[in-house]
């Protein structure tokens, strides 16, 4: 298995720190839902600078901040502060999370999980059913095959995972792709409750780029 990489946060400024500080549009209605499902315990898995453990902590839920960088895990633990929100906070590698077994209601893993190979996902995956409780729910995003990314001729980890040639944050961390059928076989011990395939449009120097993921809300369904 391909050993895990964090984001250097340091190479992130501008107007790209501060689309990594907004909450994602996903995660006001999942705070409302989670609100509505009557959960406490939120775990933001790579929290990168925080803004879900933020928004999340600012309403009521005890937060688990968890990040295999240390940088994000500091950056996150100072903006908490500043605005008086205690969290737990923990560094780590997805794969192996420092949790209890049924802990944790409710999981936000926004652009994380991708950060691996098939077998790191496959791991990853199983350890967010250990440590869900019976009828908690995790959403995360993958990254999609249809993705410009995926088809480049980039170094090849295996058929679902290449590394990121880019310069910048993610300079050589892995990328692992998604397809519905993938997505299928990947969460069989859940139950699916919806899988949306979102494509991302954004233009650097005037040229227009494009990458899709896929957003998969799931239950650790007991019924
Ligand atoms: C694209 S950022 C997303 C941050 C945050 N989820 C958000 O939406 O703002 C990815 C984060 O995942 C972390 N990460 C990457 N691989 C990881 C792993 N194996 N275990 C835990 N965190 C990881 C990175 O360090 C980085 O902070």
């Amino acid at each position: 298995m391909i050993e895990s990489k964090g984001w250097d946060w340091k190479a992130v400024n501008g107007e790209s720190k501060n689309y990594w500080l907004t909450p994602s549009v996903e995660s006001f209605y999942l705070l409302h839902r989670w609100k509505d499902n009557g959960y406490t315990s939120f775990l933001d898995l790579g929290c990168g600078l925080g803004r879900h453990s933020i928004l999340f902590g600012q309403n009521g839920f005890d937060v688990f901040a968890f990040d295999i960088s240390k940088d994000a895990i500091d950056k996150t633990k100072n903006s908490a502060e500043e605005l008086n929100l205690n969290f737990n906070y923990k560094i780590g590698d997805m794969r192996t999370l420092p949790y209890a077994n049924e802990s944790i209601d409710c999981i936000l893993c926004k652009n994380v999980i991708s950060h691996s190979d098939t077998n790191g996902v496959k791991q990853a995956i199983s350890e967010l059913l250990r440590v869900l409780k019976p009828d908690g729910e995790c959403y995360l995003t993958l990254g999609s095959k249809a993705s410009e990314n995926f088809k480049r001729n980039w170094p090849s980890i295996d058929e679902n995972t290449t590394l990121l040639m880019n310069e910048g944050p993610e300079y050589k961390v892995p990328h692992f792709y998604a397809d519905y059928e993938l997505i299928k076989k990947l969460f069989f011990a859940f139950k699916i409750l919806s899988v949306y395939h979102v494509e991302d449009i954004y233009e650097i120097d005037g040229i227009v780029h494009s990458s899709y993921h896929y957003h998969v809300l799931v239950r650790k369904s007991i019924h």
